[in-house]
């Protein structure tokens, strides 16, 4: 599903990345740990094209995005969901209107849009907030909101950077265990994360950076503070 190979990025002087290798397969629920300026959200921008490698390979389903032509990033990014840690919802649309958002710009016929939306509401347990403003929900609604977004598609891989990193411990534990349950249907799940006592809980796989390079990658591991 991903795969890296000999991946820096430099940014003036500063190597983001250095030099990193690794892949995860279809299906795998992965989290992506390490202090602040690691290189965690360098390595999700390449993954969904907002940056390019200064040098090395990034595969997405076989395809390298590091040589995806400009033009061709929207439909890489239809085959892939993104959460972000600030969610990023329309302040001026109901949840519905914010899911729906990209079944729209890709020109879904209405009726489609509605049985979509409403299965995705259904996925994150907010089928009674449709018609809400993202003000009157809380933290942990708005990024339930931003997760039914990400899967209206029907992606089949989901990139998490820090999604709980506004949020308290109980509503973080939701958040990983609702993006659990979507991986365990079957989508592949990455996800940047601070929240070590989260990631010891999910006994998923964790992989560790440290100043651009992977110090560890252990599979049903727990994070490592470095
Ligand atoms: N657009 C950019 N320009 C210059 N430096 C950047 C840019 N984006 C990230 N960096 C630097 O790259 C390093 C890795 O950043 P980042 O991937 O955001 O780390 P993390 O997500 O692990 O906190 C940091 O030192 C950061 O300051
Ligand atoms: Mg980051």
């Amino acid at each position: 599903m991903i795969q890296f190979i000999n991946v820096t990025k430099i940014y003036g002087e500063l190597r983001a990345l250095d030099n990193i290798s690794f892949s995860i397969a279809s299906g795998e629920m992965v989290f992506l740990v390490g202090p602040s300026g690691a290189g965690k959200s360098t390595i999700l921008r390449l993954l969904y094209r907002e940056e390019k490698p200064t040098s090395g390979q990034v595969f997405v389903s076989n395809v390298d995005v590091s040589r995806l032509p400009n033009g061709q990033t929207p439909i890489l990014r239809r085959r892939m969901g993104i959460i972000f840690q600030d969610f990023k919802l329309l302040p001026n649309k109901t949840s519905f209107e914010n899911i729906a958002y990209p079944l729209f710009a890709i020109g879904m016929d209405n009726a489609e849009i509605k049985r979509r939306v409403h299965g995705a509401l259904k996925v994150v347990s907010l089928s009674n907030k449709a018609n809400d403003f993202p003000k009157n929900l809380s933290g942990g609604e708005q990024q339930r909101v931003g997760t039914a977004r990400a899967i209206v598609q029907g992606p089949s891989l989901i990139i998490a950077d820090e999604p709980t990193g506004n949020l308290d411990p109980n509503t973080s534990m939701e958040i990983f265990q609702l993006l659990e349950k979507i991986n365990q249907k079957g989508t592949t799940v990455l996800i940047a994360t601070h929240n070590q006592q989260m990631v010891d809980q999910m006994k998923k796989r964790v992989i560790t950076m440290s100043n651009g390079k992977i110090t560890s990658d252990i599979k049903s591991g727990s994070y490592h503070a470095v």
